[in-house]
């Protein structure tokens, strides 16, 4: 770029000084002169190569379950509980839901029953199964003693959910959500104490014993945590489906014949 030839006319050295304001010799960039011309050529060393710029590292990726196990794990009692899911940001479900459906019933009933994700009376009232599947709910369990609204924690129910937000347009939760949800409601169980769970559906048997295909296992007593668990219908499944009743009644009554046993 830089030559030695004198311009031989004043077109030509006008020129030049054109090209050398382009490349800003009007601009100091050190405190004194360095005439290029006159260095050493031995002197010339290779560029350095440029350096990389700086790439940050990309983050990791965040593992929502653990961090829901993180904060399920802190919650010290139901409130902390609910206080917990209530700023857990990494679920998309709470982005469309009007609020959290925690809990209905009595904490210290010694039947709990976990269900699957609130629905649009649900989301509206902020209780779990209060919508049709819910006054079914109520009806099975009144026949063997047992109500949310009950005075006693014996003839009590507690009433939670996998999923505390109901998703959109009542689709199934995808297999991600009931996997960042599971810590919550694990530790939803471990504060509340229950003598038996029931459990509605399979999306609470996948998230609580990890088994699908209701129709097979429903009916047989299981174990979590120590606490004996009955894997049943849903009620909207009922609904759907009222031959399948017979077979809920047979387990409600396994039911009924457990509280009375753990009772002597
Ligand atoms: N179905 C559920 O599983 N839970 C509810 O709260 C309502 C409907």
């Amino acid at each position: 770029m830089h030559s030695n030839r004198m311009p031989k006319s004043r077109d030509d050295a006008e020129a030049l000084l054109r090209l050398h304001l382009e490349y800003a010799v009007d601009q100091a960039i050190g405190d004194e002169p360095i005439n290029r011309y006159e260095l050493d050529k031995r002197d010339a060393r290779p560029l350095e190569p440029a350096k990389k710029p700086a790439v940050p590292e990309p983050s990791e990726p965040l593992d929502k379950v653990a961090a829901a196990a993180e904060m399920a794990g802190k919650a010290r009692n139901l409130e902390e509980l609910r206080d917990a899911m209530e700023s857990y940001e990494h679920c998309n479900l709470k982005n469309s839901a009007r609020r959290l459906v925690f809990s209905d019933g009595r904490p210290d009933a010694r039947l709990m029953i976990v269900g699957e994700a609130p629905g649009r009376d649900e989301d509206i009232q902020g209780k779990p199964f209060v919508g049709k599947a819910g006054r079914l709910l109520d009806a099975m369990f009144a026949a063997i003693d047992l109500s949310r609204n009950s005075d006693t924690a014996e003839n009590g129910l507690y009433i939670t959910n996998v999923i505390p937000w109901r998703p959109p347009g009542n689709r199934a939760p995808e297999t991600e959500e009931i996997e960042m949800m599971r810590p919550f409601v694990f530790r939803h169980v471990e504060l509340a104490e229950p003598e038996l769970l029931v459990l509605m559906g399979n999306i609470a048997c996948s998230a609580i014993i990890n088994s699908m295909g209701i129709t097979r296992i429903r009916g047989d007593w299981r174990e979590v945590q120590g606490i004996p668990v009955m894997p049943t219908f849903h009620p909207a499944y009922l609904l759907r489906n009222p031959l399948s009743k017979r077979l809920a009644w047979h387990d409600l009554l396994a039911v009924k014949v457990k509280m009375g046993e753990s009772k002597q």
